[in-house]
């Protein structure tokens, strides 16, 4: 991947709980950050709040689309029942680019069940839709916001990244780094499907628990070689 500064991540949603807690921390990393929302104005009044608490003008709003245009690698974190219809109205712009899908595909109210939605997975149903131009990456559905949002530099969880690029891959697991966490090759796109499902496993273990974060981390690879 080339020199941080120098890559532009442009988020679909941004202005949402993951969205932002990602940007956040790429922010501080030192890549520049475009927050997409459906309307500019709402991104641009989001990004001054965030930027005030960063100390610092690094943060840029705009209206998804523009966001897609400037952006080297392209971050989606919207709802589920909004992902296609996204990705639709975007397509043309994200053509050639990296798209990081972080949606998980579930059903509301029943956010504690495995949902496994018509294309197997919201990151298989995206490349589908996408086409071969558009390399998509499934990344951080098992990250909670909570963790994102908060201060501490270091977040105690892995990040399990998929996809059928692998240098589009690694450059997902960079920015896994780059945001605090580990970033793990989970193998191609199609382990998606697990990997989303993880997420309302563990909805359901933060209600049984009475705990907000719980996360996954993979033993046994410290004497592994990458
Ligand atoms: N929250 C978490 O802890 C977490 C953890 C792992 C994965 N995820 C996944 O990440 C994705 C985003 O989660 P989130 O909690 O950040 O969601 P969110 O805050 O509810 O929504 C994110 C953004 O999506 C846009 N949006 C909302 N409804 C929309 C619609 N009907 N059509 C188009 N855009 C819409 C909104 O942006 P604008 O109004 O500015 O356009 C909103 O700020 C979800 O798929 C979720 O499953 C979340």
């Amino acid at each position: 991947m080339v020199e941080h500064t120098l890559v532009t991540i442009g988020i679909i949603g941004g202005t949402g709980k993951e969205g932002s807690g990602l940007a956040a921390r790429w922010a501080r990393s030192g890549y520049r950050v475009i927050i997409g929302s459906r309307e500019a104005a709402k991104a641009e009044a989001k990004v001054a709040e965030m930027n005030a608490e960063l100390g610092s003008a690094v943060l840029v709003g705009a209206d998804n689309l523009s966001a897609v245009q400037q952006a080297d690698i392209v971050v989606l974190t919207v709802p589920y029942d909004a992902h296609a219809r996204t990705l639709e109205g975007l397509k043309d712009a994200l053509q050639g680019k990296v798209v990081v899908d972080v949606t998980v595909p579930l059903k509301p109210p029943a956010v504690r069940t495995v949902n496994i939605p018509p294309g197997q997975s919201a990151c298989m149903e995206a490349q589908a839709l996408l086409g071969s131009g558009v390399k998509v990456v499934a990344a951080f559905q098992n990250v909670s916001n909570t963790h994102l949002q908060d201060d501490e530099e270091h977040v105690d969880c892995d990040v399990l990244v998929c996809g059928d690029d692998a240098q589009a891959k690694e450059d997902v697991i960079q920015l896994a780094v780059a945001a605090g966490m580990r970033g793990i090759d989970a193998g191609p796109l199609q382990n998606a499907i697990a990997i989303e499902s993880l997420t309302p496993v563990i909805l359901y273990i933060n209600r049984k628990y009475k705990v907000k974060g719980a996360g996954i981390v993979i033993t046994g690879l410290e004497q592994g070689k990458a």
